[in-house]
């Protein structure tokens, strides 16, 4: 077959790769595989499959960690719950971001949102016995279920897709009125299909909060990012939606990987609200030996963990809350980049046979951001996945990310824009060598 990537070697390097089924592999997976094939070829690929931020991590942070390595941090273990300049800033930052109040003491920081989201699973999932589920939100982020499978603990969860607006309340309470579900997760805007729930929905997610007693983990990897509206003014409305408007019952995970290209020095912020940080929970206290929700997180996870996050890593993003609060860094325009990448990608897709699969966000389009989502008729995400190899293009099947639709999710932040004209050629290919799928 002549494709523009040698099919025999594709072939040979998913063979080496020794997973069951290419088309349903791991982000990390697709990424040794391109990176494999890249360095046999020569050729370089549409990378698509993971979320690395493409620009330049803000100076702001950079500046202050080299000062804080110059003045010797680095020989000082971190005070696990952070230490108090980046707790202060990241209190003034929920307010004058998202106008929510959250004492300093619940802003803790953690390696990565990842870490957060693991200690926030823990945690929640050890507050009642008889509570042992985790409800997902679909579609989402792959490696957080990983984190289940890892702890060994159960989750459900369901394709938000056909669930949106009026429909939520009632699918919520299917699961929630059985009595096992402990915390319910999910990210806005979406990663992968970039869909964001309006304050209808999270008042919804906020009152089953309250009535069922689950704790709402609201991933906040990409703050800010719904390109649709301005959220960049400090201490001006519109503001990024949350559901701790509408419920206590929460924790927000703030990341700086991708809104402060910040993902090399792993670090992210769980803001837990003031009165789930200071509740007791018979069965917590036996399972952990811990007195309140926030103790079991900072003294019992995090401690246990990685004892505290990067000591540096703390004053860089003190530093950026600060200068984005202070409205002298609008980091919003930094990362606007990535819309409007997404914009001229997306069409690319739509001009050789592709359409967008999660393409709406209740009545209006959905926006452009850091991922869309691409399906090609009658194929499968996972044939689609496997085909687009051969073809120079990289991305990962929505089966991993809970989604019941068939295609990929693609993210922009890899591609060069200078790559737009190899794009544009191989989905040409692509289309002319498929075209009774395209019909
Ligand atoms: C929804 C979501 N949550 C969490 C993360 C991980 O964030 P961090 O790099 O802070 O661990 C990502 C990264 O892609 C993400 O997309």
């Amino acid at each position: 077959m002549n494709t523009p990537i040698d099919y025999e070697l594709v072939e040979r390097k998913i063979k080496e790769l020794d997973v069951p089924d290419i088309g349903n592999a791991s982000i990390r997976e697709i990424v040794q595989l391109v990176t494999s094939i890249e360095a046999a070829t020569g050729e370089r690929y549409i990378r698509m499959e993971m979320g690395i931020p493409g620009l330049p991590p803000t100076q702001l942070g950079v500046n202050a960690e080299i000062e804080a390595l110059q003045n010797n941090v680095a020989s000082a273990y971190p005070r696990i719950d952070g230490i108090q300049s980046l707790k202060d800033e990241t209190s003034r930052f929920v307010k004058l971001f998202m106008d929510i109040d959250v004492k300093p003491e619940g802003c803790v920081p953690t390696v990565g949102s990842m870490e957060g989201s693991y200690a926030a699973f823990l945690v929640s999932g050890s507050c009642y016995k008889e509570r042992d589920t985790a409800l997902f939100i679909d579609p989402g982020f792959p490696v957080q279920k990983q984190q289940m499978l890892v702890m060994g603990h159960k989750y459900k969860t369901f394709d938000v897709f056909d669930f949106r607006g009026d429909k939520l309340r009632d699918k919520l309470e299917s699961y929630l009125s059985k009595g096992d579900i402990n915390c319910i997760i999910y990210s806005n805007p979406n990663n992968p299909a970039w869909i964001c729930f309006d304050e209808q929905e999270l008042s919804v997610i906020g009152e089953l909060a309250n009535t069922y007693g689950v704790v709402i983990i609201e991933d906040l990897a990409y703050f800010g990012m719904d390109f649709r509206i301005d959220l960049s003014r400090p201490g001006q409305p519109p503001y990024q939606a949350t559901v701790a408007n509408y419920t206590d019952n929460f924790i927000l995970l703030i990341s700086s990987s991708k809104v402060f290209s910040y993902a090399g020095q792993r670090i992210g912020m769980m803001v837990i609200s003031d009165s789930l940080y200071h509740r007791h929970f018979p069965y917590l206290e036996e399972r952990l030996k811990v007195h309140g929700f926030g103790n079991a997180v900072v003294h019992r996870v995090l401690y246990a963990l990685t004892s505290g996050t990067s000591h540096s890593a703390q004053y860089a993003l003190a530093a950026m809350f600060k200068g984005a609060s202070d409205g002298t860094f609008n980091f919003i325009e930094e990362v606007k980049e990535y819309s409007q990448k997404a914009k001229i990608m997306k069409q690319l897709f739509l001009d050789n046979g592709f359409q967008i699969v999660y393409d709406s966000d209740l009545d209006q389009p959905v926006g452009d951001g850091f991922y869309f989502t691409i399906g090609y008729p009658k194929m499968t995400g996972a044939a689609l996945m496997h085909k687009l190899l051969y073809y120079g293009i990289s991305a990962i099947s929505l089966g991993n990310t809970g989604s019941t639709k068939e295609g990929l999710r693609a993210c922009v932040s890899s591609v060069k824009r200078e790559q737009f004209g190899d794009l544009a050629i191989r989905l040409q290919r692509f289309n002319a060598d498929f075209p009774c799928a395209a019909e």
